[in-house]
């Protein structure tokens, strides 16, 4: 008897010597892939009722095969099920078990199909499943971006331009412009899941089958939209991956975003916000320090995210068709870019309906650094003033300002007038913070009214989803 019978491996017919201790664990992605084992099942389960109904197994046979996946289902849950190394992969396993569990019978299982389609299938469905877990969360998330917008729709902060005091904002609307980005990566992971639920179950190994299989009918029973049409794409394509990948890069570097501000925010020089205490530490040597380690963290953490967006582009690069073993390589990435986004989600979910504005910080911040320097401009061309002229008599204003340490609203009348006599008394109504936000009133606009208005019509937009 040879070594390989030894080993148990499923493919051993042709091999004379066994396989190298090191090629077997280098080989083997069981310790990983056995993640999909849910699916794997899932898999199995359609594809033995798909033989049943063509005739190609008994209606014995394949009951006997779902009531072994089934007791493998239940034990891999209950964690009593002894994964095997030898085995290399999930499939072989789970193969395996049900032949030791049901007999022979068990063998037939694999009529018709290959481990490439199998993975594909199980691929296609974890990630359709981890796609409908994100959608959820980012929904979330905006639903608390929503409830701060909405209480903070009148507290004004500055708005910066290269992180230079620009013109005041509401915190509402920052907040609605955050909702906005993770509105488009909601519709895009949405546009990705067209994709991703395709089934190619049934493309075998790369040609298709000998047997009369039914596609159409595993795809329904899997909840696929349709099979995939070409069965060489089929076991080779990873671009619902590397789209998955796209997605979260972008959303990562959304997130990113939110963290440095966040960042930024709770410093003793901006004291903008606080944020929750179970969501920050401390230091072990510093007792004065609070640390928002949770957006530091979802900031650092947008790095492995990207990265392996470029290990899935550089995996599938230069592949030639049809599968290769390299393909094996896409489940770290995907795995560790999904676990990442949901963490970060959840964290960015739970942490937002509990920052707390620090109102005046905020408002002292958008008094000093000329914040409505151009409400005055646009003062100025309404009393007919060409604008480049008015920007020129502000930036005068401005000047003057700085050196007597004084605001544009702190300047007196004269002193105002010496720059342009269009100035009167009505001036002061829009060099307040107030009155420049109010001001903006317009769809997209910064106006306590218009980020409400934005409020009511997100909120009954995500109702629908
Ligand atoms: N473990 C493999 C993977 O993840 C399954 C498919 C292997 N197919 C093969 N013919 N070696 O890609």
């Amino acid at each position: 008897m040879s070594k390989n019978k030894d080993q148990n491996k499923l493919w051993g017919g042709r091999f004379t010597e066994a396989t190298d201790a090191f090629v077997q664990r280098f080989t083997a992605s069981v310790d990983f892939d056995r993640r999909l084992f849910q699916q794997d099942i899932d898999g199995s389960v359609a594809h033995a009722k798909m033989l049943a109904k063509a005739g190609i197994l008994t209606a014995d046979e394949v009951s006997q095969i779902l009531d072994g996946l089934e007791s493998i289902r239940q034990d891999i849950s209950d964690e009593k099920f002894e994964w095997s190394v030898a085995l290399e992969d999930v499939h072989m396993n789970i193969e395996a078990a049900l032949t030791s569990r049901i007999g022979d019978v068990g063998k037939k299982l694999h009529t018709g199909r290959s481990r490439n389609d199998q993975v594909a299938t199980d691929i296609r469905l974890y990630v359709r499943g981890e796609i409908d877990q994100i959608a959820e969360l980012i929904t979330k998330l905006q639903s608390a971006l929503l409830g701060v917008a909405e209480k903070e729709a009148s507290t004004i902060m500055p708005g910066f331009t290269h992180l230079q005091t620009a013109q005041p904002v509401s915190f509402g609307h920052h907040m609605m412009a955050w909702f906005e980005m993770l509105n488009r990566d909601y519709d895009r992971l949405l546009d990705c899941r067209k994709r991703v639920n395709l089934s190619p179950l049934g493309s075998a190994a790369l040609a298709g089958t000998t047997y009369p299989i039914d596609r159409v009918f595993t795809a329904e029973l899997l909840g696929f939209d349709a099979p995939t049409r070409n069965s060489l794409d089929s076991v080779s394509d990873r671009d619902f991956a590397i789209e998955l990948a796209s997605f979260a890069s972008i959303l990562m570097m959304h997130l990113s975003r939110f963290s440095e501000e966040l960042v930024l925010w709770t410093s003793a020089q901006f004291n903008f916000i606080d944020l929750p205490d179970r969501f920050c530490t401390g230091s072990s040597i510093m007792p004065q320090k609070k640390n928002p380690d949770v957006p530091e963290l979802v900031r650092g953490k947008t790095g492995r995210v990207h990265g392996h967006l470029v290990s899935l582009l550089t995996l599938m690069k230069s592949q030639p068709l049809a599968y290769n073993k390299d393909n094996q390589e896409d489940k770290e990435p995907l795995f560790d870019l999904i676990d990442t986004v949901k963490d970060c989600l959840f964290a960015y979910s739970e942490m937002m309906p509990a920052v707390n504005c620090n109102k005046d910080e905020m408002y002292a911040a958008a008094k000093q650094g000329y914040a409505t320097a151009t409400d005055l401009a646009d003062y100025l061309v309404k009393k007919g003033m060409p604008f480049r002229d008015a920007h020129e008599v502000v930036g005068r204003s401005v000047a003057f300002g700085i050196e007597q340490k004084k605001d544009l609203a702190e300047l007196t009348l004269t002193e105002l007038q010496n720059f342009s006599d269009l100035i009167a008394e009505d001036v002061f109504e829009v060099l307040t913070l107030e009155g420049s936000v109010a001001a903006r009133d317009h769809i997209g606009g910064t106006a306590p009214t218009q980020v409400l208005a934005a409020v009511a019509t997100a909120k009954a937009d995500i109702s629908k989803r």
